[in-house]
């Protein structure tokens, strides 16, 4: 399947549509494949994961055949990560027992996106020698798994330049497992300097209701008994103001008071946008190591309105989030303003 990095640009059909209320804009190109992640018109917590790869049909078209998803944004994903890394180095984490576990998540990654994009992407390994020519950035080069100095910017860089999905990797010791290496530059308000090295159980300490109702040490048994090359893939979601996807706990004050400054802003359908995340998990091959991609998708009100299946659900589900659900997301302050606006009234 070749990808439509040139024919899709994000506002490619943004035309008023005809007959519509000034609010209803044809469904862009980036809304087609947009994870909408709501089946009803309430949200609660529970242990999503699924099997990866099931393509899911949506009111605006689908999403799910891959799982890593190359889009119209790449490029410019890409030059963000590496600005935010530029500034923060911190972002990106490794200790010392996970290189294995990095090479393990190149050698699995980059075949499965030759295969998935033929037309741009090629990978070539022979033993541990291999080759790599990306067309949408110019690239080919050729490393050795298993030799860092192979690769100049280093494996677990390397890795982060050519996805658009934040990576974790987990280790898997002493029956639990241990968040030690990632490279994360678009967390939903948290931090991976600060996570590297908690155990699942401590990462998930913030989010309210799942421990009383045990939906996250059911997830942590299951990850346990993940077997070598088994796939899964969840969806979460919260909201962003504007197109930002560094909302990181170290850029917090960068972002957080226009939580409060959009709720009175006219452009209130255009700059909130859903967040919605895609999050892969991989039980590595070759280290053992549990592979955890976050791919990021924000989605203006606005854009979402053009399908007004979801425009309803997502107004309703807002409306109806417990309090302490969405103050945890960061969303508490807007999210009536912008169930209003989605249920009716401007
Ligand atoms: C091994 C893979 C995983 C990692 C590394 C991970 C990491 C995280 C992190 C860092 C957060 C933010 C916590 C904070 O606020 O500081 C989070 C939130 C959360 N995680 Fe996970 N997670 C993983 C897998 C799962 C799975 C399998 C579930 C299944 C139930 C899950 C459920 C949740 C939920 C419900 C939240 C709250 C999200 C929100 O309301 O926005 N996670 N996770």
């Amino acid at each position: 399947m070749s990808i439509s990095m040139k024919a899709a640009g994000p506002d490619t059909e943004e035309t008023v549509a005809q007959g519509a209320g000034a609010r209803t804009v044809a469904p862009s190109a980036r809304i087609k494949g947009f994870p909408f992640p709501f089946r009803d018109d309430a949200y609660r917590y529970s242990t999503n994961v699924e099997p990866a790869l099931q393509a899911v049909q949506t009111e605006a078209g689908g999403w799910g055949e891959r799982i890593i998803d190359i889009d119209a944004d790449y490029l410019e994903e890409l030059g963000q990560r590496e600005l935010v890394l530029k500034k923060d180095p911190t972002r990106m984490q490794l200790m010392d027992h996970m290189r294995p576990a990095v090479w393990d998540a190149i050698a699995t990654l980059l075949p499965l996106m030759a295969s998935m994009y033929p037309d741009t992407m090629r990978f070539h390994r022979d033993g541990r020698h291999c080759r790599w020519r990306n067309e949408l950035q110019g690239l080919e080069l050729t490393f050795v798994i298993g030799e860092d100095a192979s690769l100049p910017m280093g494996p677990l860089h390397f890795l982060g330049s050519q996805i658009q999905d934040d990576i974790v990797l987990m280790d898997q010791r002493e029956g639990t497992l241990w968040l030690d290496a990632g490279l994360v530059t678009f967390a939903a308000d948290w931090s991976m300097g600060f996570d590297v090295g908690m155990r699942f159980l401590e990462v998930h300490g913030p989010v309210p209701r799942v421990h009383e109702e045990n939906i996250i040490t059911r997830a942590h048994q299951f990850l346990l008994r993940l077997q070598p090359g088994e796939q899964y893939r969840r969806t979460n979601w919260t909201m962003t103001v504007d197109r930002r996807l560094d909302t990181s706990t170290e850029t917090y004050p960068d972002w957080a008071k226009d939580r409060t400054l959009v709720v009175s802003d006219p452009a209130l359908p255009d700059r909130l946008h859903l967040r919605v995340e895609v999050q892969h998990l991989i039980k590595l091959p070759t280290s053992g190591a549990l592979l955890f991609l976050v791919r990021t998708y924000l989605a203006s009100l606005r854009e979402i309105a053009a399908v007004p299946a979801w425009r309803e659900r997502l107004g309703k589900v807002l409306e109806e989030l417990p309090s302490d659900m969405a103050e945890y997301k960061g969303i508490d302050r807007y999210r009536q303003a912008a169930a209003s606006w989605l249920l009716g009234g401007e």
